[in-house]
């Protein structure tokens, strides 16, 4: 597998999303099957690894910690600080202070079964702190050798600004796929610029660029794109397009969409997309992506294609907060506590 920089870390070309191993597509597999899949990924040469306290409140970090254990040495592991208190979180000192911080990352050492993490990103920013006062904070976890580095997700250029000049950052984690272009023009040519890594999540716009998905395709249970306005069966239709014209290039390459929609993502070097993958053959399909290389060429004939057509719908936290009852439920049963969306941001359950 091809290797790639994020900041100082080494990791591979393609890495793992572990969320949907948990939560946030439907039915997930059984706890032997998730982590078979895991160590299949590694097997092929992946090297990177990305889960949350947040992805089903805790358990998919236990679950990616017992998977990783035998091979902590040979990966990169990143999760995810959430600002916002989880259920059962009860942190006298609040979470939002220093020493919150620092027992919120305990727990998910705990529970991620080592003692660093790689990356530890904030998940959301909020401004009921400064982002220099966070970049101090995890300047000093850096210090301690808590973490190796850190990182933000979904911010715009002046954070990311302000935070790199207190602590340097490692990587920012965004939305980026050909159907998710917003951090593009100003926040991805900065972390070029500041020598930061990009994580690319959701790279493969939740599984619509492998032109797998057809405009009936039913999606069950808390599966996020049940309410993803990208996913209505309107806007299935109106962006048959961009499938069309991702796979005229599969074609011409001789690769698959899937490999496309990442070869795309991955045209600039200091970017590495984390697709989430729960089968065998999309391991195996979505890593082989790091063999399909889009030429400048041909690159800019995609997007200059691509830059024609118009997208229809985005993937909202608020969006994701409206599955709500449902998504509640299955996490915490009838305890009622509530949550701010699946991955902890912003949004009102529904009642
Ligand atoms: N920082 C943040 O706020 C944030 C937000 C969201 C996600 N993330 C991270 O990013 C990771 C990836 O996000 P994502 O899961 O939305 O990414 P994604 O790869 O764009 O979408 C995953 C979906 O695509 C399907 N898929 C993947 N490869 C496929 C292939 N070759 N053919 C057909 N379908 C394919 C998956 O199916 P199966 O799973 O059924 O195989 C799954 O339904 C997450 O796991 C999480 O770690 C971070």
């Amino acid at each position: 597998m091809k290797k790639r920089k994020l900041r100082n870390l080494e990791v591979s070309a393609i890495g793992m999303g572990c969320m949907g191993f948990s939560t946030g597509y439907g039915e997930i597999p059984t706890e032997n099957e998730s982590i078979r899949l895991i160590r299949l990924s590694h097997e092929l040469g992946c090297t990177l690894y990305d889960t949350a306290e947040v992805y089903a409140v805790f358990r998919n970090e236990n679950l990616v910690g017992k998977a990783l254990e035998p091979i902590r040495n040979e990966i990169i592991l990143s999760s995810k600080f959430s600002p916002t208190p989880l259920p059962g979180q009860n942190l006298s000192e609040g979470k939002l202070t220093k020493s919150g911080l620092h027992k919120t990352l305990e727990d998910s050492l705990k529970r991620l079964r080592t003692d660093h993490l790689d990356i530890y990103f904030v998940h959301r920013m909020t401004d009921e702190i400064e982002i220099e006062e966070l970049a101090e904070w995890f300047g000093e976890l850096i210090k301690e050798g808590k973490i190796l580095g850190w990182g933000l997700s979904e911010v715009d250029e002046k954070i990311i600004r302000r935070a790199n000049s207190v602590t340097p950052l490692t990587a920012i984690e965004s939305e980026y796929s050909m159907m998710a272009r917003q951090w593009e023009q100003n926040e991805i040519s900065t972390c070029e610029e500041l020598g930061i890594g990009f994580m690319a999540y959701s790279p493969m716009a939740g599984g619509l660029l492998s032109g797998k998905i057809q405009s009936n395709t039913e999606f069950k249970g808390d599966d996020i794109r049940r309410t993803i306005t990208r996913y209505s069966k309107e806007n299935l239709d109106k962006n048959q397009p961009v499938i069309d014209l991702v796979k005229k290039f599969a074609a011409e390459k001789n690769a698959t969409p899937a490999q496309i929609s990442l070869a795309w993502v991955m045209h600039k070097p200091f970017i590495v997309p984390i697709p989430g993958m729960r089968k065998d053959e999309r391991i195996r399909e979505n890593l082989g992506a790091a063999e399909v290389i889009l030429t400048d060429a041909e690159y800019k004939q995609l997007t200059d294609e691509l830059n024609k057509l118009k997208i229809y719908g985005d993937r909202k936290d608020e969006d994701i907060a409206k599955l709500g009852d449902l998504v509640r439920n299955k996490l915490f049963g009838s305890s009622g506590v509530p949550i701010k969306g699946l991955d902890g941001r912003v949004g009102k359950l529904q009642k």
